[in-house]
């Protein structure tokens, strides 16, 4: 079964053709990054127009590579949340379009599930396994139990861990998107010069807070209360120490309470997904840690893209069927106990 998959949930906009829930014959991602980097994150409306202009030329280039043509689609995938509404539509309405016109089923899929999905398409993942999501917008630990059945077992109480990043990175003087510069930054930097910590999460030994570390970089860079009128209180080649300790200690806390949840619900190996996994000094870590199994996904897959959509989109249609065309954005669709699809 040949599955056109659809992202437009954010600033990417991602075109894919995959086959069977596996076999990948084009992953196109085009980035957005040049068009928001001056405004320090996304701006929205951008990023819609963003999507209309580049889907049709990505399904374009797609069939062009693999030598397919729009007739040998079997199912249209699209990511129908969570994500920016505006930008959801985009894909929805493109995926629905083409649908209608080409008399094939449609698909909606969790983009927070593809992340997941996205280390487990082409592995043999031992089952129960614990799924941990690092991504821009999320950070949860999930039971994965099988495939559509879920526990979320806890998730951030404040920022997502990508967002962290993503404002550190401002801190330091980093352009958009941060993680990666960050990254790049604290390679040679001391990751334990600060004593940074992450928050407290009382009676919820699986939640994370980060919005206190978040707090003690700024103090770290800028002093308390802005003390230092927006100059920088530390030297420019102290920013590594502070880079590398920044992500040392986030970093520590996920991988102990990955770990910790791992032991208590017994699961037989772990699955990490999102932007951040791709993290070099992360998958140092856990690998260096964990006495399971890892699941990671491979690079070009860590990041927001359409693969996830359709290989998920693919298993999810053998397991409840087509959406019909009244299929909705979810700008905040939760992961767990996810609303039914079918509209009427
Ligand atoms: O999963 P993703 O592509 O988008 C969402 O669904 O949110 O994740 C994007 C996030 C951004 O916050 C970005 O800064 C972060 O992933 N990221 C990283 C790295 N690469 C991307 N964070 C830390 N280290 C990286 N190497
Ligand atoms: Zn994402």
């Amino acid at each position: 079964m040949l599955v056109l998959g659809i992202e437009s949930t954010c600033d990417e906009t991602g075109i894919a053709l995959v086959k069977d829930g596996q076999t990948i014959l084009s992953n196109l991602v085009a980035s957005q990054t040049d068009l928001h980097e001056a405004y320090g994150g996304v701006v929205p409306e951008l990023a819609s127009r963003r999507h209309i202009h580049m889907l049709p030329l990505l399904l374009q280039n797609a069939l062009k590579e693999t030598q397919l043509t729009l007739r040998e689609i079997d199912l249209i995938a699209v990511a129908k949340g969570p994500g920016l509404v505006g930008a959801l539509l985009i894909g929805l309405h493109f995926a629905k379009g083409l649908a209608l016109s080409r008399s094939l089923p449609l698909i909606g899929v969790n983009h927070v599930e593809a992340h997941l999905f996205a280390a487990m398409m082409q592995a043999e993942v031992a089952l129960p396994a614990l799924g941990v999501v690092l991504s821009g917008g999320h950070t949860a630990l999930v039971l994965i139990n099988e495939l559509g059945s879920y526990q979320l077992l806890g998730q951030t109480q404040d920022d997502a861990i990508g967002e962290a990043f993503d404002k550190v990175a401002i801190m330091l003087g980093l352009a958009y998107p941060g993680g990666p510069k960050v990254e790049k930054l604290a390679k040679g930097g001391n990751p334990t010069r600060f004593a940074f910590k992450t928050g407290r999460t009382k009676n919820r030994p699986f939640d994370f807070s980060f919005s206190g570390l978040k707090t003690a970089v700024l103090y770290q860079v800028k002093g308390q209360n802005g003390t230092s009128k927006g100059q920088d209180l530390i030297r420019e080649e102290d920013k590594k120490d502070v880079a590398a300790s920044f992500q040392h200690v986030a970093f520590s806390d996920i991988v102990n309470k990955s770990l910790s949840a791992a032991k208590q619900y017994q699961v037989k190996s772990i699955v990490i997904g999102g932007g951040v996994s791709q993290n070099g000094y992360l998958r140092a870590l856990l690998n260096a840690a964990s006495p399971l199994p890892l699941f990671w996904p491979h690079p070009e897959l860590c990041l927001d893209n359409a693969a996830m959509i359709g290989a998920l989109g693919f298993h999810d249609y053998q397991r409840r069927g087509a959406d019909d065309l009244h299929l909705e954005a979810m700008p905040r669709i939760p992961f767990i106990g996810l609303p039914c699809s079918h509209t009427s």
